[in-house]
């Protein structure tokens, strides 16, 4: 690709990309509850309202720009995993979507355990009384002292990436004087099909320890051999944001294999496999994510079969799902500040935030609706582009989208299924201050955690 300068023509691209949907949907006041919480509704006069209250309100009680964040939907997805996959199964939720001490709080009166990946997120989860036995702690390079406090404060699993790992974590536990339950990651060669930068399974990529080439296998061995370790189970995470269950039982199926090859060279059975997280959903009404219960189906009639096929006994099943639980239950709400429409080609609509609260579209190319929340509007559709308000042409919060043509600086809009990944990977970028998230749950609204002041920016600033 060239990089030299050249003179703009007026299109750098075509204005609606191939494949994408090119017509508004018939009515733009409609919610599609696929990409909205469930309780989000229009009132009698039009405007959103989430757990009983109305945009405006919490516009003007909590500002803009703020991520909404739906308290019963978070708490019945918590719920929908666990009965879906049972007691003989345990669900980690993954922290890194979003984690904050009244999501602990939440998760550990739901029944799901939790996957941290950092000292800060396994400081967050016992701070807020998460038990260190189910909160599993994972990641490529964890630091001695993140694997002491691992250790130390007793969490149930430790998740070992690479050799080094399996000598470090063996080599703390013995100094501590305990035997610390471990998983071992392996990448199973499947390739997700999801963004490069998101896709994990692949041999050509930083996590866990190859099955090819007898990686994992000998990997096994030497945990197995050390006195600090108890071996539990093995690990595979494919991706995100995935709709298609046929990689997850490529990677279940060869879980399994491995585990019949362990039985038959060191005569254990190992009692658990974990096949991670990165199940997709709806950013918009095109995408069709699958329900947990068939999602739960769906993997352990593969895991039953291959068992049975190797004369093993059924392991027990444990799953990472972060983005599918806290996705949905989430929007990110904005004031419009500017509007600019280029003839032919599209209108730029400024909000008051951008890359700083939502780097996914820049990062991934990630597609978001985004609707008119403070009113409803019988005005033409107009093709837009929701931009944020940082010093780069790349800060683009919804590439393409369809809002009313009587939108007006001062209104609301909102873009849903923001709850994964856009706080966790907020920015500061300009000096921009990071949201805050809003819990709702009827008719109550609390911020649990809250907007950066400047204050922050400065204590941060040492002078
Ligand atoms: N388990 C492991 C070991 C993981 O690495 C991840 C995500 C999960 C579970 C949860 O995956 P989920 O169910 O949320 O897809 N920042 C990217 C996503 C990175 C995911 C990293 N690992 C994004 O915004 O799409």
């Amino acid at each position: 690709m060239s990089r030299s300068a050249h003179p703009a023509g007026p299109r750098h691209a075509d204005v609606l990309p191939e494949g994408h949907y090119s017509a508004p949907a018939a009515d733009l006041n409609v919610l599609d509850e696929k990409v909205w919480s469930r309780t989000v509704t229009r009132d009698a006069d039009g405007a959103l309202t989430v757990g009983g209250i109305a945009v405006a309100r919490l516009a003007e009680e909590f500002g803009t720009p703020a991520y909404f964040l739906d308290e019963s939907d978070f708490r019945a997805r918590c719920r929908a995993w666990a009965d879906a996959f049972g007691p003989d199964a345990d669900v980690f939720y993954a922290g890194k979507a979003f984690l904050s001490r009244a999501v602990v709080r939440w998760l550990k009166e739901e029944g799901l355990n939790l996957d941290v990946c950092s000292g800060g997120e396994l400081t967050t989860a016992l701070d807020a009384g998460m038990p260190a036995e189910r909160i599993a702690f994972h990641g490529n390079n964890k630091t001695v002292a993140e694997i002491e406090r691992a250790v130390e404060a007793g969490v149930g699993r430790i998740v070992l990436d690479s050799f080094q790992e399996i000598v470090r974590v063996a080599h703390i536990a013995q100094r501590h004087g305990v035997r610390q339950r471990v998983q071992i990651r392996v990448t199973v060669g499947v390739e997700a099909h999801t963004h490069e930068f998101i896709a994990t399974a692949h041999e050509d990529q930083k996590f866990g320890i190859a099955l090819a080439d007898g990686q994992a296998a000998e990997a096994v061995r030497r945990a197995l051999s050390l006195d600090g370790l108890e071996l539990i189970g093995v690990h595979s995470h494919i991706g995100s944001q995935i709709f298609d269950m046929a990689g997850f039982e490529v990677s279940a199926r060869r879980v399994v294999q491995l585990l019949a090859e362990i039985r038959d060279e060191h005569g254990v059975e190992l009692p658990e496999i974990d096949l991670g997280g990165g199940l997709g959903i709806a950013y918009t009404s095109d995408d069709d994510p699958r329900e947990p219960h068939e999602i739960a189906k769906a993997l352990s009639d593969i895991v039953t079969r291959e068992c049975e096929a190797a004369k093993l006994r059924t392991p027990r099943i444990s799953v990472e799902p972060g983005r599918a639980i806290v996705g949905p239950t989430a929007f990110t709400l904005y004031e419009v500040g500017t509007i600019k429409p280029l003839e032919g080609l599209r209108t730029y609509v400024s909000v008051d935030g951008g890359m700083s609260d939502n780097i996914r579209t820049a990062l991934y190319d990630a597609e978001y609706s985004v609707a008119l929340v403070s009113r409803t509007s019988d005005a033409e559709p107009m093709l837009v582009r929701v931009v944020g308000k940082h010093c780069e042409s790349g800060d683009i919060v919804v590439k393409d989208a369809f809002l009313p043509a009587d939108l007006a600086p001062g209104d609301l809009i909102a873009v849903p299924a923001t709850g994964a990944y856009c706080r966790s990977m907020a920015s500061n970028y300009n000096h921009a201050l990071r949201p805050p998230v809003v819990a709702v749950r009827d008719g109550e609204a609390r911020v649990i955690v809250r907007r950066e002041t400047e204050e922050d920016l400065l204590r941060l600033d040492v002078g």
